[in-house]
């Protein structure tokens, strides 16, 4: 049997197990790697001040291949992930983005988020949007579209993109890149820059690039395993 390369919709398809058997990792070896993990991913920061150097194409490909890769409910994997590169484009993002945040941190966003967003020092300026020199705009499918303009309801969407979305931050930082979790609320004028159909609906902007030789992060503490964690 051949195994297709390419994705269709399964919606109503049989169930049809195959085996899986990955090899089992040696205990040592596991506690070695989660033990590595653990230290490098704690080094992630997210970068607000980008670096306008070119980054590997390819690491950001690998990184969206990733994203790609995740659980989803029902399989249905509702998910794009547009790859801005064009400076002009970037640009008009930029513009639309601070025209909204310029309204949200005039008060649109209340003295209560305002309070929340304080301490990481953001303000309605985006420069990261055009300095990063790549874009990953990641859109939500609310529902499928087909070709003939029939619709079918995709279940727990923010649940899947949102694990999705974890996937390539991991993937950039060990990859040696930096990046950022923009969300500009309300965020449709991405649709209507980069033209996404109307079943998709923007989720995240994640500028992606080198961190600036001056690049400065919040001072923040991190929840410790043990207030993270409950074991019963
Ligand atoms: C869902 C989500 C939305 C976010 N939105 C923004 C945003 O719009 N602008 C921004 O500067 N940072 C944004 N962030 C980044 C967070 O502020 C950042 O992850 C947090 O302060 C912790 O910092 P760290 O990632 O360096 O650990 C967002 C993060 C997440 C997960």
């Amino acid at each position: 049997m051949s195994i297709p390369t390419q994705w269709t919709p399964t919606h109503g398809d049989p169930y049809r197990p195959v085996p899986y058997r990955p090899e089992r990792m040696p205990t040592e070896e596991s506690l070695a790697r989660a033990a590595e993990l653990r230290e490098r991913m704690g080094r992630r920061r997210t970068v607000r001040q980008f670096s306008p150097d070119p980054v590997p194409e390819q690491v950001v490909k690998d990184a969206i291949a990733c994203a790609a890769t995740a659980p989803s409910g029902a399989h249905q994997q509702p998910w794009t992930f547009v790859l801005v590169k064009d400076a002009e484009v970037r640009r008009r993002i930029r513009a639309a983005a601070e025209e909204e945040e310029r309204v949200s941190y005039d008060g649109r966003l209340g003295e209560e988020w305002l309070a929340a967003l304080r301490p990481l020092g953001t303000d309605e300026g985006k420069p990261h949007l055009t300095d990063a020199p790549a874009l990953i705009v990641v859109f939500q499918q609310r529902y499928w579209l087909g070709e003939g303009g029939d619709k079918r309801k995709h279940y727990y969407v923010d649940e899947s993109v949102g694990i999705a979305v974890g996937m390539p931050l991991s993937a950039l930082h060990l990859s040696g890149l930096a990046a950022l979790v923009h969300t500009p609320s309300p965020m449709r004028f991405l649709s209507e820059v980069l033209g996404r159909p109307v079943n998709e609906k923007a989720f995240a902007v994640i500028p992606v690039g080198y961190p600036a030789a001056d690049c400065r992060v919040p001072d923040l503490v991190r929840k410790s395993l043990d207030q993270a964690l409950v074991e019963v």
